[in-house]
């Protein structure tokens, strides 16, 4: 029988959205390797297919995984991504996000594998000209996290032009929900999202959700946001990597549904889903926030043929709420 190797090397696997991705490329029959060291990531989220504790900052212990799993392709999760913090901690995060993704590259390199989907944000767009936003949208990023991505950005671009290795840059919007069959969801510590927090609030882990702002130019006053389920993510990356394998060269992707809701949208959803009501404040803006961030993702929908399928706002919000009740709070 003819063996092929079908080895993904999955670096933060053990995140949100790299967790996901694993259970997607296990069932589309590849072979996910999380490569992770586990600060912010879960051991317990890495069900599909093995774990290897490591830190991309450690150039050896990435080039051992390669040498060994001789994978086919990356797909490079790993990242710090409090943009909060990023402000506050530059440092931690120019360490991390760049020099962790030079490392990457450079083992790809010395080992000749070209193939590497890298996460990155709509953050990179920074305070967008127009909405909704497109790929060919200038990127002015305005924290030092959407900087780090778009620092990789560029320099995969270079490492394509120079050294043959074939990328495919997601810009993601934002990520919610969570696996519709329960198994995986969102845990991040701290939590700073909208709405693990504010199902915090309809548990009764939280006194009140503290609205930041609601003097925005929005018909509400509160900030929009595109929100896209996580497995719709996941599903993405399976797109873009058979694109890759399939030998298309390399390129860019906004991952979001073109459809915004207000914060105010999403907390009277949570609401009508949870059945549950909760104290709600409002308070000052928080920092870096943009008014609104809307994506337009045709070009993901007619290059890689990215349908999403779970990322209505009721679905994100009861996919999110049946995780929350058993997983988080353990209500
Ligand atoms: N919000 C509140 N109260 C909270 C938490 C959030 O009002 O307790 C508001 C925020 O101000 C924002 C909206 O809810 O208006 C969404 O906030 P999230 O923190 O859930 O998500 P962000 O839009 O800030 O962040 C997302 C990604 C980042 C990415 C960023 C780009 O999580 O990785 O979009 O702007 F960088």
């Amino acid at each position: 029988m003819a063996s092929f190797n079908n080895t993904i090397l999955v670096t933060g696997g053990a995140g949100y959205i790299g967790s996901h991705t694993c259970k997607a490329l296990f069932k589309a029959g590849y072979n996910p390797v999380t490569f992770d060291n586990l600060i912010y990531g879960h051991r317990e989220a890495v069900k599909w297919g093995k774990l290897l504790k490591g830190d991309l900052l450690n150039m050896k212990s990435i080039l051992k995984a390669i040498h060994i799993y001789r994978p086919i392709a990356v797909l490079h999760f790993a990242a710090f991504a409090y943009v909060g913090e990023s402000v506050l901690n530059p440092s931690k995060y120019y360490k991390n996000n760049v020099i962790g993704s030079i490392n990457l590259l450079e083992a790809m390199r010395i080992t000749g594998i070209n193939k590497i989907i890298f996460s990155s944000t709509c953050a990179t767009y920074g305070i967008p000209d127009k909405i909704p936003i497109t790929e060919d949208n200038i990127q002015i990023p305005i924290n030092p996290y959407g900087k780090t991505k778009f620092t990789v950005e560029k320099m995969l671009n270079d490492y394509d032009t120079a050294y043959g290795i074939q990328n495919v840059s997601l810009r993601y919007f934002n990520a919610a929900g969570a696996d519709p069959d329960c198994e995986i969801g969102e845990n991040h510590n701290p939590e700073t999202h909208l709405i693990p927090i504010a199902l915090d609030a309809a548990v009764g882990r939280r006194e009140k959700f503290v609205i930041f702002g609601n003097d925005y130019n929005t018909p509400d006053g509160t900030c929009i946001r595109d929100y896209i389920h996580v497995s719709d993510l996941a599903d993405a990356h399976l797109l873009a990597l058979r694109y890759l394998l399939d030998g298309a060269s390399s390129d860019y992707f906004n991952l979001g549904t073109g459809m915004g809701y207000s914060v105010i949208d999403i907390i009277n959803t949570i609401k009508r889903i949870t059945g549950k009501s909760f104290v709600t404040v409002f308070d000052q803006r928080r920092e870096g926030d943009p008014p609104s961030l809307l994506s337009a993702s045709n070009k993901a929908n007619e290059k890689l043929g990215w349908n999403p399928q779970y990322s209505d706002i009721d679905s994100i919000i009861k996919t999110a709420w049946n995780w929350h009740k058993y997983f988080i709070s353990g209500e």
